[in-house]
């Protein structure tokens, strides 16, 4: 599956009023500053569809990427942002759960992590209350450009290790690199694979 067209469609707090049509859908969700607005651009190839910034806490919306007129990309707003108030991450917090609680045309979630870092406590927690929800999901490490090929493979096997304690089974792991337009491929045909699915099971 290649993406040869993507369209900005609109920006929400509200899951209410995401885009109601039952097109299949996927998120890219994970910490702020992780890299979901840039692997987003990466996948579309387009510099700014999605907004970027250096600074954390730039998303902050839902926001619907329309891909080759068929179905959409969903940049989240991330979590873990320290600098936000409490009351707004309690704000973001449940509109973020409860887009993915009522959004039934989600197909799949791909969960971004920063490859540099070890098991960090929220992601954990994010991918356990996945799971307990029933919210399949891949996972994605993020900023492989930065690191060896060694330490890229050491650190994908030490998280992996940390899962195995909670999940029998692993779920699919993708390394990439928004910069260097790494991995794209096996995430645009990942999405292919469960669209083929999908259409099937209709
Ligand atoms: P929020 O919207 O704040 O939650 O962040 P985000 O997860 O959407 O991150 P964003 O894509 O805005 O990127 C955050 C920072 O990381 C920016 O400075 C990006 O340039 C940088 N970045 C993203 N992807 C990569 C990558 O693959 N390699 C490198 N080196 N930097 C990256
Ligand atoms: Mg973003």
């Amino acid at each position: 599956m290649q993406i040869k067209s993507a369209q900005f469609i609109v920006s929400n707090t509200e899951v209410e009023k995401c885009p109601s049509e039952k097109r299949p859908e996927f998120a890219f969700i994970g910490r702020s500053n992780v890299g979901k607005s840039s692997l987003i651009n990466a996948l579309c190839n387009q510099k700014k569809i999605a907004k970027t910034s250096s600074r954390p806490g730039k998303t902050q919306l839902i926001n619907h990427f329309l891909i080759n007129e068929q179905w959409y990309l969903v940049d989240l707003p991330g979590y873990g942002y320290a600098k936000v108030s409490k009351v707004q991450k309690k704000k973001f917090q449940s509109y973020i759960e409860s887009y993915f609680r009522k959004r039934t045309q989600l197909l799949l979630t791909f969960v971004l992590l920063d490859i540099r870092h070890p098991a960090q406590p929220i992601d954990l927690e994010f991918i356990a209350w996945l799971g307990r929800h029933e919210i399949p999901f891949y996972l994605v490490f993020t900023k492989a450009d930065k690191l060896s090929s060694n330490a890229i493979d050491s650190n994908v096997v030490a998280y992996q290790k940390v899962l195995k304690k909670d999940w029998e089974e692993i779920p699919l792991c993708f390394v990439t690199s928004a910069t260097k337009k790494l991995g794209l491929k096996s995430i645009t045909e990942s999405i292919g694979d469960l669209l083929i699915d999908f259409a099937a099971a209709k």
